[in-house]
């Protein structure tokens, strides 16, 4: 799908990917980019940067009635919905220790949102026979995340559900794309958006040499360049490191060997996992 004319909703668009997304689709000739985020400022300081043909709408994914809210006032006052972009994400910042409180957030913000525009879109779209699902998972959701028990397993939940909307949905004009990258240098690299307890802990400088070191970190304007080539291909999984199709490939031909590179790779970071710190992303080839 070509962005050209398109309205566009984008969560998590105050920062990082998110605001990179909603500069690109403005870039593409969008018609409109709605964007989205619980950063009021934030959101507001994405939309004036790009002039007319974007709006600042602010909403915490985690409530349905905010995205319901979201999509029925833009389909009222700017025109239906080509794209949302499921986008806003959090770090759990912990392993089986996490407090119950944190596993919910981090379930919310990084699954139950994707859920929540899907009830409020997928209706609208099925009626007019076409519609563009976006959701940013990450190689976590494919592989693992060392150090981080909640955000694995919910990104792993992330491309569960996008991969299940597919198939529901890909003969009835919905097209699904899931964008997983590895480390991009944004905010949550540099820990600047904190999900809950333990966070203030987090070797973040640790994590982020890491993951220069190992797989190296791109910049949120590269993940978008990967993300608007892959809607255009309408391709469902978008890798903007490709060498995670490599390492999700190794993974599914031996599991043992890949749990046992992992676990070498996770004891060689410089950072203390501990009973429920973090490390950094990793790369699972070893
Ligand atoms: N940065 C990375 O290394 C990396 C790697 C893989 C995947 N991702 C994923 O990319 C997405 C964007 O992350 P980012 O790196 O740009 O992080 P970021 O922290 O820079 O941006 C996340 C944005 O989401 C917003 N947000 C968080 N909770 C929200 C809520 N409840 N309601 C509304 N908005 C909320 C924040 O205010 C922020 O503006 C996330 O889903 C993240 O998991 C990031």
């Amino acid at each position: 799908m070509e962005l050209r004319d398109r309205i566009c909703v984008v969560t998590g668009g105050a920062s990082g990917i998110g605001r990179a997304l909603c500069q690109r689709f403005v870039a593409e000739g969008a018609r409109a980019v709605v964007v989205v985020d619980r950063d009021a400022d934030g959101a507001v300081a994405t939309a004036d940067a790009l002039g007319d043909r974007a709006v600042a709408r602010t909403a915490d994914v985690t409530v349905e009635a905010d995205i319901e809210a979201v999509v029925e006032r833009t389909e009222s006052d700017i025109g239906p919905i080509d794209l949302f972009a499921s986008n806003a994400g959090i770090l759990g910042y912990g392993g089986i220790d996490v407090s119950d409180e944190t596993w919910d957030l981090v379930w919310s913000v990084n699954v139950l949102a994707h859920l929540y525009a899907a009830r409020a879109v997928v209706p609208l779209m099925l009626g007019r026979g076409h519609g563009y699902l976006l959701s940013t998972a990450s190689a976590a959701g494919l592989l693992t995340q060392p150090g981080d028990a909640p955000y694995s397993v919910t990104k792993h939940a992330a491309v569960a559900l996008a991969e299940w909307l597919a198939v529901t949905y890909g003969d009835q004009g919905i097209t699904v794309s899931c964008a997983c990258p590895m480390a991009v240098d944004t905010a949550m690299l540099g820990g600047g958006r904190l999900a809950g307890e333990g966070a203030e802990g987090f070797p973040v400088a640790a994590a982020a040499t890491a993951a220069a070191a190992v797989q190296g970190v791109l910049s949120p304007e590269q993940v978008a360049d990967a993300v608007v080539e892959g809607v255009r291909a309408e391709r469902f999984l978008i890798l903007p490191h490709p060498e995670v199709a490599t390492f999700e490939q190794r993974r599914a031909a031996d599991r043992d060997r890949w749990l046992a590179g992992m676990r070498r790779l996770s004891g060689s970071l410089a950072v203390d996992p501990g009973p429920s710190g973090a490390s950094g992303p990793a790369r699972p080839d070893a």
